[in-house]
């Protein structure tokens, strides 16, 4: 057993739709420990370092648009293998491809607003974590 951090936003979308407080349900079920949570609007440079991994990547432009469309909410969660379990409970990518039951296959029709972000390693949380938060906004029990 590993216990991981893992980001996970909300993004403008799951924002707007209204589903905070059903999102965040999915992870308090599972046994995730909230650590950090902030309701904030995201700039573009914070965007844009987020997201610097797919800078070359055709639809990075689209990607630093939509983050920074409206308020999200950054979470930072722990728990055994919280990175993989995280990632399931997101679903896959693409809204129109994911499983039912997750967020994604249940909130999200297709790739370019699919609710939620979830780090996808320990290096990329690393990498995503003080983009949002400082280390004394995170709780440990
Ligand atoms: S990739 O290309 O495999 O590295 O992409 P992936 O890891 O699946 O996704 C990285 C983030 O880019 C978003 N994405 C897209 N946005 C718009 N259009 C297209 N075609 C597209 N493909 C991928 C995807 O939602 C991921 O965002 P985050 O916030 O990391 O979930």
């Amino acid at each position: 057993m590993s216990v991981e951090r893992t980001l996970i936003l909300i993004k403008p979308d799951g924002v707007s739709r209204h589903i905070i407080g059903r999102i965040i349900s999915r992870f308090e079920d599972k046994g995730l420990r909230l650590l950090a949570m902030k309701f904030m609007t995201v700039t573009k440079q914070q965007a844009e370092m987020h997201y610097s991994v797919h800078s070359l990547k055709p639809f990075f432009s689209d990607l630093v648009s939509y983050l920074t469309s409206g308020p999200i909410v950054a979470m930072i969660w722990e728990g055994d293998n919280a990175i993989v379990s995280c990632r399931n409970i997101c679903g896959a990518t693409d809204g129109s491809k994911a499983a039912p039951g997750t967020i994604r296959g249940d909130f999200s029709l297709n790739i370019e607003e699919n609710i939620v972000h979830a780090s996808d390693s320990k290096e990329s949380y690393e990498h995503e974590y003080p983009i949002f938060f400082n280390e004394n906004e995170i709780v440990v029990k």
